[in-house]
């Protein structure tokens, strides 16, 4: 039995710096699976023909400091993390087709020594056998600073308000979708992480972890 860590929550909600910062920590495998819908929508805008054999074409290098995403060797981070192809893998995501092609690929992440995975459907749909599954979330206005913060850091420029909308539209689709909307399961424990250090919280589960694998 692989120990696996389900994340759940809203955009911005520190869940990709929590998640990423705790697999370096416990030395375990790393799973973004809203990456894996950002570049699901990168292929389709590409025109690739086979999108999910085009998967290995792709790489994530990540570190505690950084992450780069590589198809084909070619950098394609700001792309993946830009405007155009957030909101269109938010709207591909609603397709039940699109989510099957991406289930398989993710439940590939499951390997010894434990899988972190992060998400809005990790601990509902994917992992649900999951000892330890978080719902983190922070108010609207933290979420959209600190996404203001991860879109400058690469380079973009910034909106707050126009960002503050989209985010509110985002969720809204997200959490209202048909198939596999973003909820918080009964056995999942709540995080508001609005003034919590992620120090603070990675403890928080790392200790959970300890009691419960
Ligand atoms: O976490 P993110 O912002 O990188 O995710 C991008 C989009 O992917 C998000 O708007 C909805 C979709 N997504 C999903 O439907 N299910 C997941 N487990 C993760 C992301």
């Amino acid at each position: 039995m692989v120990p696996i860590v389900t994340i759940d929550g809203p955009s911005g909600s520190g869940k990709g710096t929590i998640a990423k910062a705790l697999a370096l920590k416990l030395n375990w495998n790393y799973l973004d699976s809203g990456l894996l819908y950002r570049c699901f929508a990168f292929l389709h805008s590409e025109n690739i023909e086979n999108i999910s054999e085009s998967f290995s074409r792709i790489e994530h290098k990540y570190d505690s400091k950084s992450e780069n995403i590589l198809f084909d060797g070619n950098d394609i981070t700001s792309a993946i993390r830009g405007k155009e192809l957030t909101i269109l893998s938010s709207q591909l995501s609603q397709k039940s087709e699109v989510r099957e092609q991406l289930m398989q690929i993710q439940k590939q992440f499951r390997k010894l020594p434990g899988l972190v995975a992060e998400g809005r459907d990790m601990s509902s749909k994917l992992f649900p056998d999951s000892k330890v599954k978080i719902f983190l979330t922070a108010d609207l206005s933290e979420r959209v600073n600190r996404r203001a913060n991860q879109l400058r850091n690469d380079g973009q420029k910034v909106n707050i308000s126009e960002l503050k909308n989209e985010i509110e539209l985002r969720d809204g689709r997200d959490l209202g979708r048909e198939h596999s909307p973003l909820v918080k399961t009964d056995d999942s424990i709540l995080i508001d992480n609005t003034s919590k250090s992620v120090t603070e919280t990675i403890d928080f589960i790392e200790e959970l972890v300890n009691e419960r694998y």
